[in-house]
């Protein structure tokens, strides 16, 4: 199976309301997370640099800045991707999810990280739920898609959790040394999401 992955070329959406779930908000990336993002990929830099090509060599002030500058965004605006900041009023950063339109028309892809200091407790798995939520509110999004490398089980159990079904997987360059050249494809389609285990978790979060 080939990837799509450059097949959406001029699909933009506006970015979507963020909601919160239980003990976990999603936020729109923002000027002042400059400081954050950057201390939380220096505290993280051995668990991200198996996986994230950037974290490949040291990460710098200079990388932090620009990433916020090309992300930050304004509601209602037209976009290609969105990065939202899970946090809650204990921790105003704990990671970084996007959302991607590179995998085609009417299809969304979550892409995620999660502050080293912070795994293991959940909050890929809701922030990732809330984002699949967000997409599907787009009008004209009938498809979440999340991709990893067949030997990052740690990304894998997010999808699985969410309830997303595995979709195929497709040869291509290892990008970050740790991954195979395996590509694992998993979706959520529309139709499937009010009764999917990730809808569920989050009804029961705001209960
Ligand atoms: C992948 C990642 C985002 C998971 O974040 P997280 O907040 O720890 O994930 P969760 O706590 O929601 O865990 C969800 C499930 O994933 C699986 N999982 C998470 N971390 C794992 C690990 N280190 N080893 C094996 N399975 C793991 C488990 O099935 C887990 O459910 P469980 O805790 O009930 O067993 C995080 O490990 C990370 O940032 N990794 C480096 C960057 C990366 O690989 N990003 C994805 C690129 S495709």
């Amino acid at each position: 199976m080939m990837s799509d992955r450059d097949s959406s070329e001029g699909f933009q959406f506006a970015l979507p309301e963020m909601q919160s779930a239980g003990w976990l908000r999603c936020r729109l990336i923002e000027e002042s997370d400059v400081p954050r993002l950057f201390e939380a990929v220096t505290a993280s830099q051995a668990h991200l640099r198996p996986w994230m090509p950037w974290a490949a060599t040291d990460y710098t002030q200079e990388m932090a800045e620009e990433l916020v500058a090309a992300q930050t965004r304004r509601g209602g605006e037209l976009v290609t991707e969105a990065i939202y900041i899970p946090c809650n009023d204990e921790h105003p950063f704990l990671g970084c999810f996007g959302l991607h339109a590179r995998v085609g028309k009417g299809a969304l892809e979550i892409g995620y990280w999660v502050d080293v200091r912070y795994t293991r407790r959940g909050v890929a798995t809701l922030a990732a739920a809330l984002l699949t939520e967000a997409a599907f509110s787009v009008p004209g999004v009938d498809r979440v898609e999340i991709h990893h490398d067949e030997a990052n089980h740690a990304s894998a159990g997010v999808p699985q959790r969410l309830g997303y079904a595995i979709i195929g997987s497709c040869q291509r360059e290892p990008e970050a040394p740790g991954e195979v050249g395996v590509e694992r494809q998993w979706r959520m389609r529309g139709q499937d999401w009010p009764s999917s285990a990730g809808a569920q978790l989050l009804a029961k979060a705001r209960d």
